[in-house]
């Protein structure tokens, strides 16, 4: 410990409460409870039921895919204006502003990929109550525009599939002059056109009472802990109900450390979305963490539909259910149902500033969802295949020398991996892009050390930037005028890793440019195309700041932080992973870890999940959490294999390993300050399973890579609930302890202390599941107690499914490139099975700009195998072959035969009676060409 502090230094010590490990949990105290956020309070005040607004209905105006109408709040005369937007692909869009803002207010900008396109809506009918248009004769939608209160219903035929403002929870705080002063906001022109309404001594009153609450509420400051948040432009908080008839699952809204099925919040907090580096969170609740994506999903057994609440401002969502508590498993008790209530969840959004804009995304799949958000956001990058492989990092390898025998280690002991990454110590002083030049002073050896083995290096990149004439870093940046300013318009400084820090304003489009610029090998000295990296602390984290994060006053160019809080992270990203493709001349396709992000964060890199800790629940609430990124576009996620605090029992780390092995980012981390954890220092026998672990991996590669190929080309999430797949099956709705790889891999690791089994559920009627290692076939739908060891990891392939897997044993992924297939078909009832398999080259965005890729189609039925074409104009040859195919569920053949390139041989085979298993060996086929293979 003493050596520790020693190493960080005094500055660090005076926040050393921030990272040490010990036992306690989170700091509650630290982070802001609704009650002491003041917007999070007024607007929770507001009772259900009175809603003060009203649609105006002769300022209807309909354009060919536009609805415009204004809304008057009965209580100050406060107008809005709302805008209906009917979207291709079964979404509607609704906005709603001030219809006449003391100035503009923020509208998230980039996170859209395009402006969504828009499909015609038309008026069904008006009368004095309302409107009813018509969202599309297809599907027979209508959006009801009620007036007095004002209400929006969805309705598809005879049903509601979702209610806007139907609780009345609409509240809109209108920008407005702080009674007690006499300064007009920037862009403020007169009081009177405060809001554009008719009754001025209303508004006034309006203004007036706002000025009133200013002492109760914290409207115009706010004070937490030693910070006070100066609130230049007043209260500025929206809100919206949505109300989802039939629906008891809601899913979504990460990132917390909390189940897959979201809880109701009556009687606790809202679950909070607001990017902060949080020390030791908890576990099972709604506090906000690093990143935050504002999408949710609801689903029953007929429907699925989505919510993109587009606010980047601190943000928190209620929830609650007329079946909260009444339910079993899913399934509503007698007495409610003997009461006929119709189950529904209600959602309440706030925010503290910007617009109401939200996404309705109308399914009616889960897969529909998918690219119903896709089309919004965009999907999942494409990484490169190794970063899909083994990562080893700890905090920190502590010099070259280091580095250097963890790599030795790797081979000595037969273990695979990909990239070995460097933290904050690696660098001069905790100045990013620079390297410690006694640790290490010949970054290039080293990395060509690295590269020399077919491996790879991620080094740490953080957005805070040491305060530091001599650093030409900052220099740069000051003299650019890139930092952020503090609300008096100097340079915003903070504390975190450096000391003193500023913070670039990567919401600024020349900023994130310039970033970019640092990658080129000329600028970022000691940096070579293995070298990649590694975005944190980019909530961003500021040590000595409110929450430990920025001031919500300080400011981007005109905007306040508090609009753009939850984009940081996000911008920080993106501006990165352009800096590795532009230092490649946009060849190379980049790979980014960060730590906090945002709606479309997924077009970036990875995420992972923080600063977990070595306990057997920190292992358990990883599935949870990657399951709800996957939902909301972000495939891309793992934890900390092993636990970031603490020191993992044996059992712990080995189960880590195995259950990481099956999460798409796969990476051991560590703190600094625990024992050091490379996979041999535990005996031969937890060597030999972490190894086992690893190496399952590694043979599954191809799968991944393929299933990331299908998130990057659909949306479809890789690491999936299996509700997903089966989304009738109310006994897969509530799940946390299993997961699917794409649809055909069913993974239940074993995540409990000293397990002697675990129970899987199988789903599905008629269908059957393959365990992977014994190749015992079993039924769906059922549990499934399953026996386990130390070295069990339960896998099931279903059946109907066709898995390309890579079995040779390599030092790491780059290795494996030229490698021969091996094809396991897992037949199904009806003994038919179909797969795919993607091939490129693993690495270039040639797949993309010039279409070098092979991608196949497997398809098994009467009792012929065979590979063909599933893309026209694409092109890839590999010098990989099928070198066995193996058939489970199938029945010993007389003969096995090929056909290929217009010869037919007959192939060798063998056949396990007792699984009821085919070898087929060397059919010998290139991997990307055209062949079947023949049981007769
Ligand atoms: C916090 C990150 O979450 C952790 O992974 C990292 O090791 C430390 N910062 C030091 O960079």
């Amino acid at each position: 410990m003493a050596a520790f502090i020693e190493r960080m230094g005094l500055l660090v010590l005076a926040c050393v409460s921030l990272f040490v490990s010990s036992s306690v949990a989170v700091d509650r105290g630290n982070f802001k409870t609704c009650d002491q956020s003041a917007f999070c309070k007024r607007q929770r005040a507001l009772k259900a039921g009175q809603s003060p607004y009203r649609a105006l209905l002769d300022t209807l105006e309909l354009s060919d895919s536009r609805v415009t109408l204004q809304l008057i709040n009965d209580n100050n005369k406060v107008r809005l204006l709302l805008e209906l937007y009917r979207l291709q692909g079964n979404m509607t869009r609704v906005k709603i502003n001030e219809l006449k803002p003391l100035k503009p207010r923020f509208e998230v900008p980039d996170v859209l990929v395009s402006d969504p396109p828009t499909e015609p809506l038309s008026l069904v009918s008006q009368d004095d109550n309302g409107v009813v248009l018509s969202l599309g004769a297809a599907r027979q939608q209508r959006l009801i525009v009620s007036a007095r209160p004002f209400r929006l219903d969805i309705v598809e035929g005879p049903e509601v599939l979702m209610s806007l403002n139907s609780r009345g929870l609409l509240a809109f705080e209108h920008l407005r002059l702080r009674k007690d002063t006499q300064a007009n906001p920037e862009g403020a022109e007169a009081k009177e056109n405060i809001d554009g309404a008719e009754e001025p001594a209303e508004v006034k009153d309006a203004a007036d009472e706002g000025a009133k609450d200013e002492e109760i509420d914290g409207m115009w400051e706010e004070t937490f802990k030693s910070h006070t948040d100066t609130k230049p432009n007043g209260p500025t908080s929206i809100s919206l109900d949505f109300s989802l008839p039939g629906v008891e699952h809601v899913y979504g809204i990460p990132e917390h450390a909390d189940n897959l099925k979201l809880k109701t919040t009556d009687g606790g907090d809202p679950y909070r979305l607001y990017n902060l580096d949080v020390f030791q969170y908890e576990l099972y609740n709604p506090m906000a963490l690093y990143g935050h994506v504002p999408v949710m999903l609801a689903h029953n057994a007929v429907r699925t539909m989505g919510l993109f609440w587009l606010n980047a401002a601190e943000t928190w969502v209620d929830i609650s259910s007329n079946t909260a508590g009444k339910t079993v498993f899913g399934k509503m008790l007698d007495y409610v149902q003997g009461a006929s209530e119709t189950p529904q969840t209600d959602v309440r959004w706030i925010s503290e500033s910007g617009i109401i804009d939200v996404f309705i995304m109308l399914g009616p799949t889960p897969f529909d969802v998918f690219s119903q958000y896709a089309s919004l956001t965009g999907t999942q990058s494409f990484p490169p295949l190794s970063a899909l492989a083994y990562h080893q990092c700890r905090w920190n390898y502590n010099d070259q020398e280091d580095v250097k025998a963890v790599d030795k280690g790797f081979d000595e002991h037969d273990i695979p991996y990909d990239f070995i990454w460097l933290d904050i110590e690696h660098t001069d002083g905790k100045r990013y892009f620079t390297w410690d030049p006694h640790k290490f002073p010949s970054p290039k050896e080293m990395l060509q050390g690295i590269m020399d083995k077919r491996r790879k290096m991620v080094a740490i990149v953080d957005p805070h930037i040491k305060v530091d004439s001599g650093y030409k870093i900052h220099n740069a940046i000051r003299e650019q005028n890139f930092y952020i300013k503090n609300k008096d318009g100097g340079d915003y400084e903070g504390w975190c890793w450096p000391g003193s820090a500023g913070y670039p304003d990567f919401t600024k489009l020349e900023m994130r440019d310039w970033w970019a610029s640092m990658f080129d090998y000329e600028h970022y000295e000691g940096a070579m195309e293995n070298l990649y990296t590694w975005n944190d602390m980019n909530e961003p984290s500021v040590f000595n700041g409110p929450e430990v994060t920025m001031h919500k006053d300080a400011k981007h160019g005109d905007w306040e932080h508090r609009d753009f809080h939850n984009l940081y992270g996000f911008y920080v990203q993106m501006a990165t992973a352009d800096g590795l493709v532009r230092r490649s001349g946009g060849v190379e396709r980049p790979f980014v870890l960060t730590r906090a992000f945002f709606a479309g964060s997924q077009r970036y890199g990875a995420v992972w999940t923080g600063d977990n800790a070595a306990e057997w629940d920190h292992l358990k609430i990883s599935i949870p959490m990657c399951l709800s990124l996957g939902l909301v576009g972000i495939s891309f996620c793992g934890a900390d294999v092993g636990g970031f605090f603490k020191t993992p029992s044996t059992e712990l780390l080995v189960r880590w390993y195995q259950t990481g092995a099956y999460q798409p980012f796969f990476r051991a981390h560590a703190h600094l300050d625990t024992p050091r954890r490379e996979p041999w220092l535990f005996g031969p026998e937890n060597t030999a399973l972490i190894r086992e672990a690893v190496r399952q991996r590694y043979t599954l590669l191809p799968y991944w890579y393929q299933q990331f190929y299908l998130a990057h080309t659909t949306g479809q999430p890789v690491m999936r609930p299996l509700w997903v797949e089966y989304p009738k099956d109310t006994a897969t709705f509530n799940m946390d302890d299993q997961f699917l790889i794409g649809k055909d891999l069913l993974v239940h690791p074993v995540t409990e202390e000293g397990a002697r089994g675990v129970t899987a559920y199988l789903p599905g009627h008629g269908e059957v599941w393959y365990d992977v290692h014994t190749f015992q076939k079993h039924n769906g739908a059922q549990s499934l107690y399953i026996p386990v060891t130390m070295s069990s990891i339960p896998v099931f392939q279903r059946g109907g499914s066709i898995i390309p897997r890579k079995l040779r044993v390599r030092r790491s992924s780059t290795c494996m490139e030229g490698d021969p297939y091996t094809l396991i078909v897992a037949l199904n009832t009806q003994r038919t099975a179909e797969g795919e398999l993607y091939m490129d080259d693993g690495h270039t965005f040639n797949f993309n700009t010039k279409k070098e890729f092979a991608h196949r189609s497997l398809t098994f039925a009467n009792n012929v195998l065979s590979s063909r074409n599933l893309c026209s104009d694409c092109h890839f040859s590999t010098p990989s072959w099928i070198e066995k195919v193996v058939i489970l569920g199938s029945s010993n053949p007389r003969q096995v035969s090929l056909k290929s390139d217009g010869k037919e041989t007959a192939l060798e085979f063998e056949f396990d009676p007792s699984v009821s298993v085919l070898t087929v060996r060397k059919p010998g086929v290139n991997a990307a060409a055209d062949w079947m293979i023949q049981l007769l």
